[in-house]
């Protein structure tokens, strides 16, 4: 999960890490009472700041400095409902505007290949990192970061030292890195980056802008992190599938796809996309994928339901594939599932689409049957994969 700036700023906070007054607000009146309070320290001067999870949010013009609470709500009206990247702003914080003498950059992260964290730091932080990274990487330091050991004070040092800063200011940088480490491991981050990490004119070293990413993994060690969940913001079939504990993941194809394991809707993700090449909807286009639902191991038909519930509320979905290989889990229990699965949707009053199945593993010939004899309406069984890919995404491009 990653988080809002604001969210970072005050996760920041809570673990130490130096930062500047700031509030959310979502209307320009609002933006106008934030910025009385959050001007209050520094000469009524704030900076109004777009908020969507994308970087860049300064040169699309979603962050803009105010002298009054009447410039703040002004360029509040102008930021909400700014589109940035795709992303519609709801809401901005009102930041109270620092005096800035330099800019930095820091970030650690986590690198998988080489099973390790990494920091990166460079003096010359602010807009264009991405570009120094490409153009001058000499200024941009990294130091792998030993996992168990953490960010510590050496390491800290280390980083610091390897960025090149002067002497001066290197005892605050340290104390301010070995909090940022802090939050990184005690929030089981997988991201927290600071650009710009600054100097202000008075010595001050603050986190002026922060990008957090979470490892969902660890939720379970941090009740108060779903707080945190944007659910406006996510996909609702996808809060539906989360809610019913599937593993699922809207595509923006036309074919819904379920299977149990990973591995086995993986592959049906490709021979589906293979197959749609062979056919065109009326309107030019090729059928594909339409999601990922996988689910697992125990597909009774408490489960099957939910996910043919599911991916049916997908407007977009034409048609649907189920291909499930018995093993642990029968075919013979994952035909019950279906067949009950249809009920509960015929209860709730949902009619079905057309629906390819393929069983195969343990009972297939079992399964097939009392599929075969159920005869719900709109589904095909096909027993080869590539056969059942083909006649779905037929099924599809016919339903454009
Ligand atoms: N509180 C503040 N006071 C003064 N200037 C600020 C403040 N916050 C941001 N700025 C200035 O605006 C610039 C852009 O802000 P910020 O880095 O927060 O947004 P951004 O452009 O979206 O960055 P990124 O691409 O890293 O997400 C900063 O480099 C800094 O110069
Ligand atoms: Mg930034």
């Amino acid at each position: 999960m990653d988080l809002y700036e604001y969210q970072a700023r005050d996760m920041f906070e809570a673990h130490g890490v130096p930062v500047l007054a700031g509030e959310v607000a979502d209307t320009p009146e609002l933006a106008r009472a934030a910025a009385e309070r959050v001007g209050a320290n520094s000469g009524g001067v704030v900076v109004v700041k777009a908020q969507v999870k994308a970087g860049g949010r300064g040169k699309a013009g979603g962050v803009k400095l105010a002298r009054t609470p009447d410039e703040a709500a002004a360029h509040a009206e102008a930021i909400l409902g700014m589109d940035i990247k795709g992303l519609t702003v709801k809401q901005v914080m009102i930041a109270e505007g620092a005096k800035i003498a330099e800019e930095y950059y820091f970030s650690l992260l986590l690198d998988r290949s080489n099973r390790s964290y990494l920091a990166m730091c460079s003096r010359e932080g602010g807009m264009d990192i991405e570009t120094l990274a490409v153009e001058h990487p000499e200024k941009l330091a990294r130091i792998a970061v030993d996992p168990i050991a953490g960010l510590d004070a050496a390491k800290a040092r280390e980083i610091i030292d390897a960025a090149g800063f002067d002497e001066a200011d290197k005892d605050a940088l340290v104390q301010v890195l070995m909090r940022l480490g802090e939050v990184y491991a005690a929030e089981d981050a997988t991201l927290v980056e600071v650009n710009p990490l600054v100097k202000t004119e008075d010595g001050q070293i603050v986190a002026l802008d922060g990008k957090v990413s979470l490892d969902n993994n660890a939720a379970f060690r941090h009740p108060d992190h779903e707080a945190l969940q944007d659910h406006s913001a996510t996909d609702p079939l996808e809060m539906l599938a989360l809610e019913k504990d599937l593993n699922y993941v809207k595509l923006d194809g036309n074919i819904g796809i379920i299977g149990n394991g990973a591995g086995l809707v993986m592959s049906t993700l490709d021979v589906v996309a293979y197959a749609g090449e062979e056919f065109t909807a009326a309107d030019g286009s090729h059928p594909r994928p339409a999601n990922f639902l996988d689910i697992g191991g125990g597909a009774n038909a408490e489960v099957m339901a939910d996910g043919l519930d599911v991916i049916f509320e997908d407007a977009q979905v034409k048609a649907v594939f189920v291909n499930v290989f018995g093993g642990i889990t029968s075919c013979d229990a994952v035909a019950d599932g279906i067949v009950a699965a249809y009920d509960i949707l015929a209860k709730h009053g949902k009619s079905p689409k057309p629906l390819v199945v393929r069983l195969d593993g343990n009972n297939a010939e079992l399964g097939r049957s009392i599929l075969d004899g159920a005869g719900l309406p709109l589904l095909e069984r096909v027993d080869t994969m590539d056969g059942a890919a083909r006649r779905v995404a037929e099924l599809a491009a016919l339903a454009d």
